[in-house]
């Protein structure tokens, strides 16, 4: 493939040819060196998209030039080869984030495959989070990063800064990504609700309990299960769910037999964990727990340069959807866009776009397709926007009043009810949401069938 580098380290002489012919003749721009410090070094002057190395190698070994790479940019795939096939160094280099073997001998169609395999899930990952800004190029390299490993990852993020779609990134990326990825909103259900949801239950529990159900920290069984709106969780909730990921085990509601459980945990939260913390609303010792890895997903405002970029990627999807033909957007539209403040974040721009192209009447995105608080913005928003605030990690409060963007979010809502004649599950369906998140805002807006 035309414009891939790749960086051959192995020290002999011959191996390294050979590579490297297999490579070019495939189109693919290849380098080779001999030890693992001079690749290192050659990483620190060029950007390669994929090292390929040996093992075994004089002076640093192909794991410790493994660790380096990741720590400067884990953006670098790295595909070790080995001689002698041992578990444990397999195990080692899985757990650092390795993303392929290969086992010697290595044939060409073996080698090729690989390579290709591991360009295509790069590229997958760079098509489904979009964005050229430093903090979302970042956010790009932790997905990356912890994906390999089993960690417990925290997610902070305003409501709309892509929290959902960098847990699913790290899920698909993982070791477990063939397996399905299972996801609960915390906020959505009532306490009985979210406990039977996670923990199953037994045979006549309770009342309406006919059955023996499993829960979702079962069926995620060796894969991964991602807890939206954990800040919204009751103390009671979060020392079950701290249970969980001490003790590796868990009770079905009404069971007295533990459950092994081999979960991996994915939470995510808009709150303000601190504050909450500091309020007793959270627990301490649950906090900590999660926040071992977090992965903050900074607010639109904060990475301006990524605005054209998505908009014009969710133009391309709305058009596809609706059928039209699209060219782009014009510069003054753009403008507009750029300069606005975006409370609702990428998901707010999404649905401005989608908006545009269904009322849209020209080629071209323009102003007058915008909704009014982009064109207008109200002068809180636009106050807020002067003085952005640095992103300090853990503080969602309400950075910007929400007033213009709910009460869009909430017409939204309403016309996709309208059109759906009232049925929940279309209604969600047309906004790409959830039944259960639909159903959550239903309630926080209080919308109620007329
Ligand atoms: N970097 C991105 N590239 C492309 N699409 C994105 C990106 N970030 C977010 N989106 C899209 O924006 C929408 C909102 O993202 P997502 O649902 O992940 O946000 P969230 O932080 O979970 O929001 P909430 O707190 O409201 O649940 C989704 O449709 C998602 O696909
Ligand atoms: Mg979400």
């Amino acid at each position: 493939m035309p414009g891939q580098t790749i960086l051959v380290v192995d020290d002999e002489e011959r191996q390294r040819e050979i590579y490297r012919d297999i490579l070019q003749d495939e189109g693919y721009d290849t380098e080779t060196t001999a030890s693992g410090e001079s690749a290192l070094r050659l990483l620190g002057q060029k950007r390669f998209d994929l090292v390929l190395t040996d093992l075994n190698l004089t002076g640093m070994t192909g794991i410790e030039l493994l660790s380096g790479i990741l720590a400067a940019d884990p953006t670098v795939a790295v595909v070790l080869i080995t001689g002698y096939p041992s578990i444990q160094s397999a195990i080692e280099a899985t757990k650092k984030g390795v993303y392929q073997y290969l086992e010697k001998p290595v044939d060409r169609d073996r080698l090729l495959e690989v390579v290709r395999e591991v360009f295509e899930r790069l590229e997958a990952l760079k098509q489904t989070i979009i964005g050229d800004s430093p903090a979302t190029k970042a956010m790009v390299r932790m997905i990356l990063k912890v994906a390999s490993t089993a960690h417990t990852v925290l997610i902070l993020g305003e409501s709309g800064t892509g929290k959902e779609l960098v847990a699913r990134g790290i899920h698909s990326h993982s070791p477990r990504g063939d397996r399905p990825f299972l996801a609960v909103n915390c906020a959505a259900l009532t306490e009985t609700l979210l406990e039977s949801e996670l923990f199953g239950h037994e045979k006549g529990a309770f009342t309406d309990a006919h059955q023996q159900k499993k829960g979702l920290f079962e069926r995620a069984n060796h894969s991964t299960l991602f807890l939206d709106e954990i800040g919204d969780t009751s103390l009671a909730m979060q020392a079950k769910i701290l249970r969980v990921l001490q003790e590796r085990e868990m009770l079905r509601v009404g069971g007295t037999v533990p459950i092994k459980v081999d979960v991996r945990i994915i939470a995510a939260t808009n709150k303000n964990l601190e504050q909450l913390l500091k309020e007793g609303k959270f627990r301490e010792d649950l906090y900590y727990r999660l926040k071992v890895i977090p992965i903050v997903c900074p607010p639109l405002r904060e990475r301006r340069e990524d605005v054209e970029e998505l908009a014009l990627h969710f133009v391309r999807k709305a058009a596809t959807a609706a059928g039209r033909e699209v060219e782009g957007i014009t510069p003054e539209a753009l403008e507009a866009l750029r300069a606005y403040s975006w409370p609702g974040n990428i998901r707010q721009l999404e649905w401005a776009m989608e908006r545009a192209v269904v009322l849209g009447e020209s080629e071209w995105v323009e102003p007058r397709d915008l909704p009014p608080e982009i064109l207008q913005p109200a002068p809180a928003a636009s106050a807020t926007q002067a003085g952005t605030q640095p992103n300090t990690g853990h503080g969602f409060g309400p950075v910007v009043p929400e007033g213009s963007w709910e009460e869009h979010e909430k017409a939204k809502i309403l016309e996709a009810l309208q059109r759906s004649n009232w049925n929940i599950t279309r209604a969600a369906q047309l906004l790409g949401m959830t039944f259960r998140t639909l159903q959550y805002r239903l309630e926080k807006f209080g919308i109620k069938r007329p």
